[in-house]
């Protein structure tokens, strides 16, 4: 064999070696993450279990309007906000929201009634004095989805599953633009339509302690 061939041939194992490597190598750049469960119409069904998944943060919310149903509210309301535990660990490796990315946000209504001050929401128990989440009262959620919204801002879809006390709705259809996204986009276009800068969860590192 000459020497000409040895270089071509040895060129042409490594050429295939990278390239056998390379989708591999991509694919644990991105890596899969569970998919949300949808109805054959497109409607959204409430996944079970997402209190168990990543809570990124809390917001203790005024009373305002309800941006579930666009109503005002009679007391405040505490948002918490969870990932599903795949996508966060694609996030905490890539710092990109995967496509299958789900976020979901619970609201709940506060402790109001005897004990509990009208003005700051503080109630005296015999706990000691805090203002207390309630009861469960809505829930929003974010779908990432190439394939299904190829047209939405970073391909997010929006949904609610009503604001109202527990059982929520079982299903949820997409929420128009203009309901939802479009608060994302004037607010989050440089975090990919994720209000990152709300959730401490979402900030600095995320390991323990650090
Ligand atoms: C008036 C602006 C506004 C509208 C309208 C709005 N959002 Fe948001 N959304 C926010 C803000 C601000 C945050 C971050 C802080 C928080 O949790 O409230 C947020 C956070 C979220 C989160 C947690 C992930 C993230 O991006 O931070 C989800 C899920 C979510 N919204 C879903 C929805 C859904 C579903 C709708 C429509 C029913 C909706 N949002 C409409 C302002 C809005």
């Amino acid at each position: 064999m000459n020497r000409f061939k040895v270089v071509l041939i040895t060129g042409l194992v490594v050429g295939t070696a990278t390239a056998a490597i390379g989708p591999l190598a991509r694919s644990q750049d991105t890596p899969s993450v569970a998919r949300a469960s949808f109805q054959p119409n497109g409607n959204l069904t409430l996944p079970v279990g997402y209190r168990h998944w990543v809570h990124i943060g809390t917001r203790y919310k005024p009373i305002g309007i309800n941006i579930l149903d666009g109503l005002p509210t009679k007391t405040p309301e505490i948002l918490n906000a969870y990932v599903e535990p795949s996508a966060m660990a694609a996030f905490e490796k890539t710092g990109r929201w995967a496509d299958g990315t789900q976020i979901v946000k619970e609201f709940s209504a506060i402790r109001t009634g005897p004990g509990c001050d009208e003005k700051s929401w503080v109630c005296q128990s015999p706990l000691g004095a805090g203002i207390f989440e309630d009861h469960y009262i809505g829930l929003g959620m974010m779908v990432k989805d190439l394939k299904r919204f190829p047209d939405a801002p970073g391909h997010w879809g929006y949904f609610s599953f009503g604001h109202k006390p527990l059982p929520y709705d079982r299903v949820a259809a997409l929420r128009p633009l203009a309901k939802c996204a479009a608060c994302h986009v004037k607010l989050a276009s440089g975090t990919d339509y994720v209000i990152r800068q709300a959730h401490l969860g979402l900030q600095k590192s995320f390991d323990e302690g650090q």
